[in-house]
Formats: C-alpha cells, sequence, structure tokens
C-alpha cells in the first residue's frame, strides 16, 4: 500500500491550466522580441523619439509662428491687460500711454504697428532702453498687455 514518493509524484499530471498559460507566455514572449528587435520589424527607439520629437516640434512651431493678437478685443484679457500695464509699463510710458521716459505707445510706433512687432518690441527689447520682458511675461501676458495697449490704441483713433 506503501507508495514511495516519486512514483506519486510521476502519477500527477501538470494541470492543463497550467500549460496553456505556460505556452501562451512562452508564444507572448516570442512576439514580443520580434516585435521590438529593429532587425525583424524595423521598430527602433530612436524612430519612435524622432516621430515624438516632430510631433512636439509642429506644436511649437505653429505657436511660435503666432502673429495676430488672440486676445484682441477679448475684454476680459483686455482688463489683464491693463492691470499689467500699470505694473509694469506705465512708469516708463505713462499712465495714458502718452510716454513719459519711453515714447508714447497711442502714435505712430516706429518699430512697427503689426501685432508681431509691437510683440517682439515688448517681449525682446529696443535697443533705445526698453526692456525685454519675454522671460518676465511670457507670451501669454505679452499678448494681453498688448490687447490693452491696442485698445487705448483703437480708443484714440475715434473721432
Ligand atoms: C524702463 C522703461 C520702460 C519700461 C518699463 C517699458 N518700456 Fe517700452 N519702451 C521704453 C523706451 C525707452 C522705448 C523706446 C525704445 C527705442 O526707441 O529704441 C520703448 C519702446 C516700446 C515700444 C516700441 C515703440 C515704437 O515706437 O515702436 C513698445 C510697443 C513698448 N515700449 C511697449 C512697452 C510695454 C507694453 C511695456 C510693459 C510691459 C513697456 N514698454 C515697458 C521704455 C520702457
Amino acid at each position: 500500500m506503501d507508495t514511495p514518493f516519486k512514483d506519486m509524484e510521476r502519477h500527477n499530471k501538470i494541470p492543463r491550466g497550467f500549460l496553456v498559460l505556460l505556452f501562451g507566455l512562452i508564444a507572448w514572449g516570442v512576439c514580443y522580441i520580434a516585435a521590438y528587435t529593429p532587425g525583424i520589424s524595423g521598430w527602433s527607439q530612436y524612430k519612435v523619439l524622432s516621430v515624438e520629437t516632430e510631433k512636439e516640434r509642429a506644436k511649437t512651431s505653429s505657436a511660435g509662428a503666432m502673429t495676430e493678437n488672440p486676445y484682441e478685443k477679448d475684454p476680459k484679457a483686455v482688463e489683464e491687460g491693463r492691470v499689467l500695464f500699470a505694473e509694469k509699463c506705465a512708469g516708463c510710458h505713462g499712465k495714458d500711454l502718452k510716454g513719459g521716459y519711453g515714447p508714447s505707445l497711442v502714435g505712430h510706433l516706429k518699430y512697427g504697428e503689426t501685432d508681431n512687432l509691437k510683440y517682439e518690441s515688448i517681449a525682446n527689447g529696443r535697443p533705445g532702453g526698453m526692456p525685454a520682458f519675454g522671460t518676465e511675461l511670457g507670451r501669454d501676458r505679452i499678448w494681453r498687455v498688448l490687447a490693452y495697449v491696442d485698445s487705448v490704441r483703437e480708443y484714440g483713433k475715434r473721432p
């Protein structure tokens, strides 16, 4: 009646579920290696990276090419711009924008009056004493200040 242990083991069948899992995993492993081996599937981390970089570049360059004020005539942005102007610009350009140490911003602008030239004056500064506000304010707030400046310029043009 006493069966030795090694015989008991030999008669135990491996459960079917375990076999399915085992071969499944092996098959998955083979597929995985094939998919991520450049020689087999053409996959490479450099390709993935370059696709990602390309996407990122497209995103930022389309924003960089923004040449029109996205906040023009947006009352909330103009109001925020008004507060920013009083804080950062009025000291030189005057509370009414008519000039002081810096030139008037309601008349002719010698560095250009298109949105992107005005943006550049503020972001990069101008040699005659206009400081660069690019890092301090950032793109978004520069457009807001400019929306305010333009709203005052528009107002001044009215009869
Ligand atoms: C330290 C004083 C000072 C501050 C602060 C200052 N500016 Fe100026 N800004 C100047 C001077 C001076 C010029 C003229 C530069 C030149 O002629 O080269 C100027 C020029 C400009 C111009 C171009 C004018 C033109 O004729 O083309 C714009 C636009 C402008 N400033 C907007 C702003 C805005 C908006 C702010 C606030 C974020 C600001 N500035 C803050 C001194 C200042």
